[in-house]
């Protein structure tokens, strides 16, 4: 097992949430960390934590869908540190709507967001994960890349995207014997602004379905999060669940198979309103 101690670790959408708690978690174990969202106030509020720590960081504004902007990031990351071990690619946002009001936009926009950005993060910043003798790519994923519930077509199929694209790469790094360990990360319900920041299908009031999910889904706190997913470096696992919620769908979905999608639909329902 291995600390973070000297490392330098890259965190985006490191501006709020999961995000911003790795960030200060990972300087809190001795990393450097090159933290960055789009949402300048949050990264603000970030950079104060760090600094009230004393951490070493660089901060930056970037959005994860521009490919030329992350992979010159790369390169700026690499010459402020000197070097590069982890990318956290945790930015991403949440979207509601039956594929049959969703527009392609919608959905493609998810898909840039949540899936597009890791991708982006990962290649940009691969080769230096590799020179640096010690990587760690960490892709932040879903329950729902797990499992999927109606009304979240968009970002179950970014998430479960994901989970496909991550697991290739760790089967690829040992074989292809490089120094880069692959986890994927699977968060339950975690209490961070993301249902707050929903968008929605035309049409679709997401006040009550944040409430729902600030209420009765949200169990977990970002820094337990932090602190799961960070675990689960140091071990090199290749999944990481957070939250007792996620352990639990995990094993019904193992059970029933297929069955889940009868069982959960309902469920689901009741719980994501403004959806069938
Ligand atoms: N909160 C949960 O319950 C939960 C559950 C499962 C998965 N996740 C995943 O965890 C990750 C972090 O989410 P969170 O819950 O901390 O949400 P959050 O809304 O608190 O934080 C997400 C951050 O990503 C940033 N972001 C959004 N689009 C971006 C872009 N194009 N480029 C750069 N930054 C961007 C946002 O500005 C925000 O600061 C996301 O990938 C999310 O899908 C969250």
């Amino acid at each position: 097992m291995e600390g973070f101690a000297g490392k330098v670790a890259v965190v985006t959408g490191a501006g709020s949430g999961i995000g911003q708690a790795l960030a200060v978690e990972l300087a809190r174990s001795g990393a450097s960390v090159a933290i960055s969202d789009v949402n300048t106030e949050g990264l603000a509020e970030t950079e104060q934590r760090l600094k009230a720590i004393g951490a070493k960081y660089k901060s930056d504004r970037l959005d994860v869908t521009e490919r030329e902007a992350f992979e010159l990031y790369a390169g700026e990351v690499k010459a402020h540190f000197g070097k590069v071990n982890q990318i956290y690619n945790n930015a991403g946002i949440a979207f509601t709507g039956d594929i049959e009001v969703s527009s392609y936009k919608d959905i493609e926009r998810i898909m840039d967001v949540d899936f597009w950005g890791v991708v982006n993060g990962t290649k940009s910043f691969l080769p230096l994960l590799i020179e640096s003798g010690d990587g760690h790519v960490v892709n932040v994923s879903s329950v729902f890349g797990l499992f999927s519930v109606p009304g979240q077509a968009a970002y179950n199929a970014a998430k479960f995207a994901v989970r496909g694209f991550t697991e290739a790469l760790r089967q690829e790094m040992a074989l292809a014997k490089h120094p880069v360990k692959v986890t994927t990360v699977h968060p339950g319900g975690i209490k961070t602004g993301i249902a707050r920041n929903m968008t929605a299908a035309e049409g679709i009031d997401t006040t009550e379905l944040a409430e729902t999910f600030d209420k009765k889904l949200a169990s977990t706190t970002p820094e337990k999060a932090a602190q799961v997913i960070m675990d689960g470096v140091r071990k090199n696992k290749a999944r990481v669940l957070i939250g007792n919620d996620a352990k639990a769908l995990d094993a019904i979905v193992r059970l029933t198979g297929p069955g889940y999608q009868k069982l959960f639909s309902g469920v689901f329902k009741r719980l994501l309103p403004g959806t069938h």
